[in-house]
């Protein structure tokens, strides 16, 4: 779904939806089509909705006004989870109005935040660059495997670090005789004996382009588990077993790797085993994506339940700009951190790089170095980095 956005009569700005592999089951729905054309993935209803409804009650809106532009958008939906108009629909326009709103006031989008923010800062990136789960073709369990460098002094020199990182990974695997295909996100897909391999093939990689994987450079994992769960019994490595042990099968992970976070180690509706895990106090960040949704109630249950520290933000899970910075508001005020990502199916729009910086959130999770719909988003992060501002150095 793209979206433009005319003021006074004039192109303004464009804003082009994202969508996923490894949906939540609670997001904002995004509508397809349905029936034979595209195999039922054609947007044609949304595009039409854009054109018509949504069309209409937005002319004579304000840009500048984000939130009474979301409130119209949210209302002329009325349906509480965006089925009816569709949150790719509402969403383009929610960004596109966004977007115009900092050519208007002449800001950059990073600057152009309603409300106040912690000090603006470059993120430190989640660099998915080994594919796993519902990303790829292969054996592996987990989605993502990153690589997060975190300590260097800019962001130039920790995006860098990052890419070696992932052309030593290359190598590696060329080697290993398990250089395959990439994923949906730009990282190389092997086929491996265990989950765990991917853990070492991580750190070898980080050793290999030269770099400490104690102090400079760390590992991220999305587990995605919702993806291999049935029951509360999870299906890795070849065996059944319930959250209990899939949590020491981690904590052991997380005393021999220098791992950062593991998002979404459980299933989406296994809030015990979310609690008792993040009762283990390790010192990492427990990331909830399909848990939150980046849904205010669900993150509200998160943090009264003490389910994980973290949080995923993806503007579509929500489906517009407004809700989406609100539920960040949450999560600041109970000291949760908030990684501001992607999805497995991306366009070139990098928004997000904005909204990571804007709210100083320090984190954002953008795939591999490599396809433009991935290196859309490192380049505006460059861009923004010319300005100036400091690298947040994370973990
Ligand atoms: P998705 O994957 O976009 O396929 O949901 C990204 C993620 O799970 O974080
Ligand atoms: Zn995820």
């Amino acid at each position: 779904m793209e979206v433009d956005c005319f003021v006074d009569g004039l192109f303004a700005s464009r804003a082009a939806v994202p969508s996923g592999a490894s949906t939540g089951s609670y997001e904002a729905v995004e509508l397809r089509d349905g029936g034979d054309l595209w195999h039922g993935s054609g947007v044609e209803k949304a595009v039409k909705n854009v054109n018509t409804v949504l069309r209409e009650i937005l002319v004579g809106s304000d840009v500048s006004d984000q939130g009474s532009i979301d409130k119209l958008l949210i209302e002329a939906d009325g349906s509480g989870n965006k089925s009816i108009m569709g949150a790719n629909a509402i969403l383009g326009c929610s960004m596109a109005a966004f977007r115009a709103s900092s050519l208007v006031r002449d800001v950059p989008l990073w600057q152009n935040l309603p409300g106040t923010w912690p000090d603006p800062i470059l993120p430190v990136p989640l660099m998915n660059i080994l594919n796993g789960g519902a990303h790829a073709s292969t054996n592996v369990d987990v989605q993502e495997f990153m690589v997060v460098p975190y300590g260097f002094s800019n962001f130039d020199s920790a995006l860098r670090a990052g890419t070696e990182t992932y052309h030593a990974l290359k190598k590696s695997l060329e080697e290993k005789g398990l250089l395959g295909g990439i994923g949906d996100e730009g990282g190389f897909a092997p086929s491996l004996q265990k989950n765990e391999d991917g853990l070492k093939l991580l750190v070898e990689a980080i050793e290999k382009a030269g770099y400490s994987s104690e102090t400079q450079i760390g590992i991220a994992l999305d587990v995605a588990a919702s993806e291999f769960c049935s029951l509360n019994r999870y299906s890795f490595d070849g065996k059944e077993i319930d959250g209990s042990e899939l949590s020491d099968i981690y904590s052991s992970w997380i005393e021999k790797y220098p791992i950062v976070s593991i998002e979404d180690p459980f299933d989406e509706d296994d809030w015990e085993s979310w609690v008792s895990f993040t009762e283990r106090g390790h010192d990492i960040k427990v990331i909830g994506d399909d848990l939150y949704v980046t849904n205010p109630s669900r993150l509200q249950r998160g943090i009264e339940e003490a389910a994980s520290n973290s949080i995923l933000i993806k503007p579509n899970q929500i489906g517009t700009v407004t809700e989406t910075l609100e539920v960040m508001r949450i999560a600041n005020t109970a000291g949760f951190d908030c990684v501001v990502s992607h999805r497995s199916g991306e366009t070139s729009d990098d928004t997000i790089a904005d909204i990571a910086v804007g709210t100083g959130c320090g984190w954002i999770k953008t795939g591999a170095p490599a396809r433009s719909d991935r290196t859309s988003k490192y380049n505006q992060l460059l861009r923004i980095s010319e300005s100036g501002l400091p690298y947040a150095k994370g973990a």
